[in-house]
């Protein structure tokens, strides 16, 4: 923060404020903990240009009290300034007595994404980022920055925990492309992460120790929480569903599975923009156990995601690469929403997509049945199944349902996918859930037995033939190769 800052005769930053509001990029994350001093170096910031008298600026947070939290705090520094803003209206705005402007505003607004559409504002300031839960929603909103005034440069300063409905995409966006502190450029722009956590923040660590010794106080009981709030750890964060979701364990190099078993996809439908259609090709394999036992192995092999492409031609798409490695589906699985006739008496997507196969096949190919409904049993019924298949085989030490490394944005989307705080059992419908939604709507269909422990036999290794296809040698991958992966086979 400069020294000629309206702000900074009532208010010191400490270091790593400093550090972040001296940053010259065009958006800033700041913190990464809790209590590392984020409101406040935002309050700070919004209020740098309000002796402007053009200057614009607008705040969002996620709900009506965490933004009166927020106007509250802002107002007993802002009526203190030389250039006092004073609080009005509903949501507040404060107006500066040079003419500067800062609005407020929060996400739960049914038209938050769209309403500041064509506005103009120098500054925009999002608390707790994670709560958005698409990036195009923060694309939608960074749109409305900008400035035809030469003297007041359009940024974006930004603060989070990990954790939150928006994990997956800013860990993606501001997170793993560069260390922090490290300028992230994207076609011309710059981003920055500036990591914060209470130990940056010497007011609270000298005069609240209760505080910290609070959140000390998640360390047994709920250790994601805690290395999410303490330390603003990206890996380990609260509310994550699939927490057994290991990359090393549940994904496994791209095979093809042999014919010899039946085949079936998984659809999720999606148009648009918002949205995706994703849909899975999976092996449903029979193996028995040393001593006798019979289970199914799920590999998920194939992936198809997307939006704006319509039912003919994701039809057409599915149907030549399965016919390029030799596969009819069993049978289809998709959300009981593409079984719906829309209300004009159109056809169903699902019967879009039959139709379509049987015109280039000359036969109905594959045939949909429906995914149980999407209410709230179903929902947790779902997560659960997931949660089955996803645990471990004691026989063959792999879990009872893997995806191959091709199937991106699986792997992108369900690991990262967290609670719905008004179901915990379920996931957040907000996030991208499609993948998930596609595949559980198909494990559903497959009866899951698990394996008693003790039936462990190496001769697994040979009943995993099934899993490569010797025509095809450049997918396939020798039982050497995987069973180095699940060294218990
Ligand atoms: N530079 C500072 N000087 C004095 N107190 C500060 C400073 N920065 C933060 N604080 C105080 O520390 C506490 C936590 O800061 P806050 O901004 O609420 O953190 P966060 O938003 O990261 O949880 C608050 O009581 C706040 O007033
Ligand atoms: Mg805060």
């Amino acid at each position: 923060m400069s020294s000629s800052s309206p702000v900074s005769v009532l208010w010191t930053p400490h270091p790593k404020q400093i550090e972040a509001l001296e940053r010259s990029e065009f958006e800033i994350l700041y913190g990464g903990s809790r209590g590392g001093g984020k409101t406040a170096a935002g309050i700070a910031w919004i209020a740098e240009e309000s002796d402007n008298p053009n200057f614009r600026g607008l705040v969002l947070r996620r709900n009506s009290e965490d933004l009166k939290d927020w106007t509250d705090r802002a107002s007993r520094l802002y009526r203190l300034l030389a250039n006092p803003g004073t609080k009005t209206g509903n949501p507040p705005e404060f107006h500066f007595q040079s003419g500067a402007v800062i609005r407020t505003g929060h996400l739960n607004d049914a038209d938050a994404y769209t309403k500041y559409q064509g506005h103009e504002y120098h500054r925009i300031l999002i608390e707790e980022l994670t709560q958005i839960a698409l990036e195009k929603q923060y694309l939608r909103i960074l749109s409305s920055s900008r400035s035809v005034i030469a003297a007041l440069k359009p940024q974006i300063f930004l603060t989070t925990n990990p954790g939150g409905v928006g994990h997956a995409w800013v860990k993606e966006r501001f997170i793993s492309p560069s260390p922090p502190g490290k300028t992230i450029w994207d076609h011309g722009r710059t981003r920055v992460f500036i990591q914060a956590t209470m130990d940056d923040n010497p007011t609270l660590m000298n005069n609240d120790p209760q505080y910290v010794a609070n959140i000390e106080a998640l360390k047994e009981v709920d250790p994601d929480t805690y290395y999410a709030w303490r330390f603003g750890d990206w890996e380990r964060f609260s509310g994550q569903v699939f927490k057994e979701w290991k990359v090393r364990t549940h994904s496994i190099p791209p095979v093809v599975p042999s014919k010899n078993v039946q085949h079936v996809l998984w659809m999720d439908w999606g148009y648009a923009e918002s949205s995706a259609f994703a849909c899975y090709l999976s092996a449903l394999i029979p193996f028995t156990t040393g001593d006798g036992q019979k289970y199914t192995q799920i590999v998920t092999y194939k992936e198809w995601y997307g939006n704006q492409i319509r039912p003919k031609e994701w039809a057409k798409r599915i149907y030549t690469e399965c016919k390029k490695i030799g596969i009819r589906p069993a049978y289809g699985v998709s959300d009981p929403a593409t079984h719906a006739s829309a209300q004009s008496g159109d056809q169903s997507i699902s019967s879009l997509f039959e139709d379509e196969w049987k015109s280039l096949d000359g036969q109905y190919w594959c045939r949909f049945k429906a995914g149980k409904n999407s209410g709230r049993n179903s929902r947790i019924g779902r997560v659960g199944m997931m949660h089955e298949w996803m645990s471990i085989n004691p026989s063959s030490g792999m879990p009872y349902w893997v995806v191959t490394q091709n199937c991106v944005h699986f792997i992108e989307t369900v690991p990262n996918l967290i609670h719905d705080e008004a179901l915990v059992e379920a996931y957040d419908t907000h996030q991208e859930d499609h993948a998930a939604d596609a595949c559980s709507y198909g494990l559903e269909k497959v009866r899951f037995t698990s394996v008693a422990p003790g039936a462990h036999t190496y001769r697994a290794v040979e009943k995993m033939k099934p899993l490569y296809n010797a025509q095809n040698q450049e997918l396939a991958i020798s039982p050497k190769a995987f069973s180095a992966l699940y060294p218990k086979i």
